[in-house]
């Protein structure tokens, strides 16, 4: 089989989430995975395994695609985005037998804790979508890190430390880890295992492209609609929404611009209503496909409210 970009890069919020239904048998992650050297060569020595990648920054997914179809890996796939909320949202409970982390960006400074992968429920994810006897490993340069991290997961009712190595050398290098040797710095390698279940709730549900909100004829007041902004911006439970500006050029069909959050993911996309015989439809313009979270709900029916007439 001669593995093309498509095969490689995976969009669930198109194709649908949870992504592991589909593909079944054993499954390893790596997070932050940079130019892709480890994930190819981890996906090399496990050609029974499906080796997902989840990565933010695009220029190295490209990167990463790149590898995997010059090597014709048919069992690498990888995901853009936030790795804290993908890991989460995409693989279901005890899904994975190992989740690989090198060299993820401290952020030292406390001010920025919230940006370390890390933070805030990472133990509880990790602990959710490893199968029992699954483990995580992260290699980091940072003692201080490596022992944040040590003593967050550790203290997780289901994960347990099993070792942390200063200079262990293995069998997969990563471009950073190659980078601190040769200025000499120490590596950390932690591993912990998973010993008991846990779960965690999705808010993932259901997918985009099958969600509108009906405005029958009778109700409907388009009177917002002829300004160029919105301007609604509410939150709730930890999601978030802000409708901004409108764009048309016709009568019977307006764009707005959205950007939501749910606790801190942000996704940004457009909010279409488009007139019709028996009253508008509002849905997700289909030129960005976020995925369908609690605030996307709420933005639809924040614009649905806005042309129904009081
Ligand atoms: C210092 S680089 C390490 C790259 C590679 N693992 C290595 O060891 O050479 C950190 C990588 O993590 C990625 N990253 C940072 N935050 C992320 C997140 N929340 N989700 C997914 N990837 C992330 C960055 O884009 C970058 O590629």
């Amino acid at each position: 089989m001669v593995m093309k970009r498509q095969d490689v890069l995976l969009e669930p919020s198109i194709s649908g989430v949870p992504v592991d239904p589909e593909q079944g048998g054993r499954k390893m992650v790596e997070i932050g995975f940079g130019n892709g050297e480890f994930l190819t060569h981890l996906a090399g020595l496990n050609p029974d395994t499906m080796v997902y990648g989840l990565e933010i920054s695009m220029t190295c997914v490209g990167k990463a695609v790149k590898r995997a179809v010059r090597e014709d890996l048919g069992n690498v796939r990888i995901i853009c985005g936030d790795a804290r909320f993908l890991l989460r949202e995409c693989f279901s409970d005890e899904s994975l037998e190992r989740i690989y982390m090198s060299f993820p960006c401290p952020w030292p400074k406390e001010r920025h804790a919230r940006r370390r992968v890390t933070h805030r429920g990472f133990s509880d994810v990790v602990a959710s979508v490893l199968r029992i006897g699954g483990c995580f490993e992260l290699a980091t340069d940072e003692k201080w890190y490596a022992d944040e991290v040590a003593s967050i997961l550790d203290g997780h009712p289901s994960l347990s430390l099993i070792s942390f190595d200063v200079n262990k050398r293995r069998e997969i290098t990563t471009k950073y880890e190659r980078k601190w040797l040769e200025q000499g710095k120490d590596i950390y390698l932690l591993v912990f295992e998973k010993l008991g279940n846990f779960t965690v709730d999705r808010i993932v549900d259901g997918r985009c492209d099958d969600m509108h909100v009906a405005v029958k004829s009778d109700e409907l007041d388009m009177a917002v609609l002829k300004d160029e902004k919105l301007g609604i911006s509410e939150g709730e439970d930890g999601a978030h929404w802000t409708l901004e500006r409108i764009y048309s050029d016709s009568r019977d069909s307006w764009l707005i611009q959205a950007v939501t959050s749910d606790d801190g993911y942000e996704q940004k996309f457009y909010v279409r209503v488009v007139l019709r015989e028996n009253g508008a439809l509002v849905k997700v313009d289909g030129v960005c496909s976020p995925y369908l979270t609690p605030a996307v709900r709420r933005a639809l029916d924040a614009v649905a409210g806005s042309i129904r007439r009081s």
